[in-house]
């Protein structure tokens, strides 16, 4: 390679470089929903209004609604997965320093059997429509240890799974996970 051949050769390799220094931080937007789904497992948080709404001894299920991404298009919102919000009885709620308390307990409705989403009403607890999983107040599955051995009148392999949830300004901010059906210990979809 001559002295030109070699100016022109490094002149290209320097632009070429110089360039995917200026493309990478603009397609960043572009790629982000790919990054964060492969790279950091970063889940939607969802903001289900103030905190005082989930009154003393109380059981109220509702719904965390989120947007997805497809591709680089951000997706209208759609309802995501329904929850339990349980309030102990104590009169005033109690917040460590990372904005979780010991009053509250969120839990998701999918069913560790199957994935239906489970009831709650007073009479009969929390209960599963579909083949009759019960999960007691407590968060374990309700039955004796027989049954629940025998699989026969509850079939769920494990309690209802519990979801992180933090009091920010006094609001309470949801982590949407979903878990697989069917297993003995909670494991995330990914
Ligand atoms: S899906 Fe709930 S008991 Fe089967």
């Amino acid at each position: 390679m001559n002295r030109r051949s070699f100016l022109v050769w490094a002149n290209g390799v320097l632009g070429g470089i110089v360039g995917l220094v200026v493309a990478v931080p603009l397609l960043g937007p572009l790629l982000d929903p790919v990054l964060r789904k492969q790279g950091s497992g970063e889940r939607p948080r969802v903001d289900v209004g103030p905190v005082d709404q989930f009154k003393p001894g109380t059981v109220t299920q509702t719904m965390l609604v989120t947007s997805k991404m497809d591709g680089p298009i951000k997706m209208p919102p759609r309802p995501d997965l329904g929850v339990f919000v349980i309030r102990d009885t104590a009169k005033t709620i109690t917040v460590d320093a990372e904005g979780r308390s010991p009053n509250l307990k969120v839990l998701s409705r999918e069913c560790p059997h199957l994935g239906c989403n489970v009831d709650y009403d007073k009479a009969n607890g929390f209960l599963c429509p579909c083949h009759n999983s019960r999960f007691a107040t407590e968060f374990e599955k309700a039955g004796t240890k027989q049954e629940i051995r025998a699989g026969a009148t509850n079939p769920s392999p494990r309690r209802l799974d519990s979801l992180d949830a933090r009091i920010e300004d006094g609001r309470l901010v949801i982590e949407v996970v979903h878990f697989r059906p069917g297993r003995p210990q909670a494991e995330p979809r990914a």
